[in-house]
Order: C-alpha cells, then sequence, then structure tokens
C-alpha cells in the first residue's frame, strides 16, 4: 500500500480537454494545468502547438492530439492515440463547438454542427470511456439555449431542443416551430444531445462521474465568428467588459474557473448539470424526461454504429 504524507508527491494526473484552441476551452486548458498533464485536443496543429508552448513556459505538461470532431472515423483515430500515450487519464472535458448562422454540411453530408457538437463528441467519449479509470470526470460544455422556457435565450432567437431522431439530425431536420435564424436550431438540438448524454451515461455508468456546466453566455469568443464584422466587434470590446455584471453573463476567465473546479471535482458528484457560477441548475422539461435522455444515447449509438 502506498502511504501518503505531506511530503509526498500528489499523484500524477492527466486531464483530456477538447477544443483548447479558443475562447472557453483556451483559458481552461491552461487553468487545468495546474492539476497535471493536459491532453489537448483540437483540429489545428499550430494553434495546439502555440497553447503547448504557453502551458510549456508556465512549466506545465501538454501533449496536443489533432482531431476533427465534424468527422467520425478521425475521432475513433484521436481516441485511439489518446489512449496510447498511456496516461493516467482523471479527467475528460468535451467542450469543443461550433454555431455555425447557415446550414453547413460535413464531407459526409451530415449537418455540420450536430456533427461537430454531439455525434463526434458521442464517439469520443463511447471510444474513451472504457479506458477511464473509476471515479473519473467526464464533464461536458452545454448550453442552456437547450431550454425553450430559458427567456434569454428566447430573446436571442432560440427555441429551444427540437430533435426528433439522431439520423434526422444529421439529415439537418428538426421539430417544426423551431427558429427562424438559420443554425439556431442546429445547435440548440446539439446542445440539448449533450446534456442529454450527460444525464443519461451519469445512470448508466456509475463507475465514472459525468457532469454538464452552462458556462453562461461569453461574448467575444470564437464561436459568434460567422457573425458580421461589426457584430464581432461589439462582442469583444462593447458586451465582452459588461459580462461580470449580467445575469447568466460571463467571461472565459470565470467560466474556466468554474469548469475547471467541476472536472477537478472529487466529491463523487453524477448527472449534476451546473450554471455559470458553478450552482447546481435544471435543464428543459424535456431533457429532465429520462426517456428522452435514454433514446438520445439509444438512436446515437445506433446512429454511429453505421457510420
Ligand atoms: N460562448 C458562449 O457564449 C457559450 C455559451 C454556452 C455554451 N458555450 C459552449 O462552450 C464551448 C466553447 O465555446 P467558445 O465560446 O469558447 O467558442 P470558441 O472560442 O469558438 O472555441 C471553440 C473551440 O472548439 C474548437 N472546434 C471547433 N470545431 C472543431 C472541430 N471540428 N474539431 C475540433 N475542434 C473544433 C475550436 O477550434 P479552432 O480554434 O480550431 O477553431 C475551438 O478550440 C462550446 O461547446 C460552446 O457550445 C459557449
Amino acid at each position: 500500500m502506498t502511504v501518503q504524507n505531506s511530503h509526498s508527491p500528489a499523484p500524477a494526473r492527466a486531464w483530456i480537454i477538447t477544443g483548447p484552441t479558443s475562447g472557453i476551452g483556451r483559458r481552461t486548458a491552461l487553468d487545468l494545468a495546474a492539476h497535471g498533464t493536459v491532453v489537448l485536443v483540437g483540429r489545428d496543429p499550430s494553434r495546439l502547438a502555440e497553447v503547448e508552448q504557453e502551458i510549456h513556459a508556465k512549466g506545465g505538461r501538454a501533449v496536443p492530439v489533432v482531431c476533427d470532431f465534424s468527422d467520425i472515423q478521425d475521432v475513433r483515430r484521436a481516441a485511439a492515440d489518446v489512449v496510447a500515450l498511456d496516461l493516467p487519464i482523471a479527467g475528460l472535458l468535451n467542450n469543443a463547438g461550433i454555431m455555425p448562422t447557415s446550414e453547413s454540411r460535413t464531407a459526409q453530408g451530415w449537418d455540420l454542427a450536430f456533427t461537430t457538437n454531439h455525434l463526434g463528441p458521442f464517439a469520443f467519449t463511447e471510444a474513451l470511456a472504457p479506458y477511464l479509470r473509476d471515479g473519473s470526470n467526464v464533464v461536458f460544455v452545454c448550453s442552456g439555449v437547450e431550454d425553450p422556457e430559458r427567456k434569454p435565450a428566447v430573446v436571442a432567437g432560440f427555441r429551444g431542443g427540437r430533435y426528433i431522431s439522431a439520423e434526422a439530425s444529421a439529415r439537418g431536420e428538426w421539430k417544426p416551430g423551431g427558429s427562424p435564424r438559420p443554425g439556431l436550431d442546429a445547435y440548440a438540438t446539439s446542445k440539448q444531445c449533450n446534456l442529454a448524454t450527460v444525464l443519461a451515461l451519469a445512470l448508466e455508468i456509475p463507475r465514472l462521474h459525468v457532469n454538464a456546466v452552462e458556462p453562461g453566455f461569453n461574448p467575444g469568443t470564437g464561436l459568434g465568428r460567422d457573425a458580421n464584422a461589426v457584430l464581432r466587434f461589439a462582442a469583444k470590446y462593447v458586451l465582452s467588459p459588461l459580462a461580470p455584471l449580467i445575469k447568466y453573463w460571463s467571461t472565459p476567465k470565470h467560466a474556466a474557473r468554474v469548469i475547471t473546479r467541476v472536472l477537478t471535482d472529487t466529491s463523487g458528484a453524477t448527472g449534476v448539470y451546473y450554471d455559470e457560477n458553478g450552482k447546481p441548475m435544471l435543464g428543459s422539461t424535456q431533457v429532465r424526461d429520462p426517456e428522452f435522455s435514454e433514446r438520445v444515447v439509444a438512436e446515437t449509438r445506433a446512429f454511429l454504429a453505421l457510420a
């Protein structure tokens, strides 16, 4: 038996983070470096190298793994690469995401937002789960826009998750009555599927701790990169400084602190959805129905099995 005393070094741990090259993920990767080795999983090798160097410069350890979450074969290859690193993984953070403002497709013809935000992270998590040690944390960065009753999201044009089936979502089909603005139903549905995945996996795999974080509205991250130049300028230089003062809003610095706390938590909490300040919150009525969450997971598995 190993005896731990105040002079023993903390046990080595490693953390996987997707989307560490921008916005919330970048700040979180830097924070996580204080807790062990950070496995940086992203699509752009040069942007990954920048974050890796920043962590090394501060005395931390980081390993890059290239992965395009819109390509399921690439996701499975990247998961195998992570396993091959043979690191003592203590947590997986699914953070990578996009919000296109027009209908966009993957090379396979699937809806780009649904694939990048839900199918890719789902396949990644399923491929890694058998290799995660008991008690490891899995966290998904979700969004309150999945809830059609959430007022600020409705004002912004969202109409909540519009899930019909995993197959229909991959085809870019959403439940009628959705948003008049292109792209918003795809984004809200993908984020609802993230939360459904958390709630279902928390029950299905009790040896892992699976939780969700709603990071708050963070204006000025790369998520709004499709917006026109004026809006992007306003988001970065006008809205961002106001974020700490407004309910439901946040900054990458604050969001990273909350996410890092949830990812490194040792309390054993599972199936919890945390708000932008790290307080438990409720998802939409639909996502809280266990039958719905189980259906999302079962249909996603069946769809990916054929992919
Ligand atoms: N910002 C908000 O207000 C807000 C609110 C609620 C939830 N969220 C969620 O927070 C998460 C982070 O968003 P953010 O605001 O920080 O946006 P961001 O600055 O655009 O960061 C997104 C990250 O995802 C990566 N990514 C995008 N597509 C990818 C792909 N196909 N393969 C691999 N990586 C990919 C990006 O890589 P590149 O650097 O290569 O582009 C980037 O590192 C997302 O899941 C988002 O849905 C954000």
